[in-house]
């Protein structure tokens, strides 16, 4: 569903329409679609060993140098541009349906490796745990997080991390309907990565990061 022709239709739709014209979308979605139930909680074992950071640049400076570093969603690339400073990788992978918006600083950079395609379409093309770690900042529908998970967590390396932006729930019109909370939390409570870090963030979107067990 999250690398067909349609769907890559409809990524295309959203950069071109004007917000407006999107935030009826998001209302008339809302008026037949039923908020979601509440998500299932984390265990607090699962939660003892987290670190509660001020922002997500302060979780990079905490992640090791280096490395082969994975981002999902790119846009403008202000966030790769902050891993790149920060991090250092030895590679970084950006995947985006379209990269004509990105900063040329980025795309041009040594250590990026561009993959023009749906985050499905990369991430499902190997099974190989190749990563440190994965930054989710794609499709905020839950469907769409479900699908980056389900192929995400198998490419990162057993103590690696899969991280998500934007960890929150809004089902409220003109916000979008962001089902990434709900998508993480079932994942956490289902397979049992424990929480390595919380970012906070002045509009309260927050980043998570879950920990791949070892063996
Ligand atoms: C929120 S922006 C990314 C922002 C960036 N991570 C940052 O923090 O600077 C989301 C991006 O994901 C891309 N995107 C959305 N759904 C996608 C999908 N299924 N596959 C690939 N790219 C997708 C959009 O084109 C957009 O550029």
């Amino acid at each position: 569903m999250t690398d067909g022709h349609a769907y890559r239709a409809q990524l295309t739709l959203r950069r071109l329409l004007p917000e407006k014209v999107k935030m009826l979308g998001r209302l008339a979605r809302l008026a037949f679609q039923p908020p979601p139930p509440p998500a299932p909680a984390i265990a607090q074992a699962q939660l003892e060993g987290c670190v509660l950071l001020t922002d997500r640049l302060e979780m990079l400076r905490r992640l090791p140098k280096g490395g082969r570093v994975c981002e999902l969603g790119t846009y403008r690339g202000d966030f790769a541009r902050m891993i790149l400073e920060a991090v250092q990788p030895d590679e970084l992978h950006l995947v985006d349906v379209s990269f004509a918006l990105c900063g040329q600083d980025v795309l041009d950079h040594p250590a990026v490796r561009l993959h023009q395609t749906t985050t499905t379409a990369f991430l499902g093309a190997s099974a190989v745990a190749d990563f440190d770690w994965i930054y989710v900042d794609a499709d905020h529908g839950y469907e769409a997080v479900v699908a980056d998970i389900a192929c995400a967590k198998r490419r990162v390396k057993p103590s690696g991390l899969l991280v998500f932006n934007d960890f929150a729930r809004i089902v409220r019109p003109g916000f979008g309907v962001f089902g990434v909370h709900q998508a993480v939390c079932e994942f956490a409570a289902a397979e049992g990565w424990a929480v390595a870090y919380l970012s906070m963030g002045g509009e309260a979107l927050y980043d998570i990061a879950l920990r791949r067990p070892v063996g």
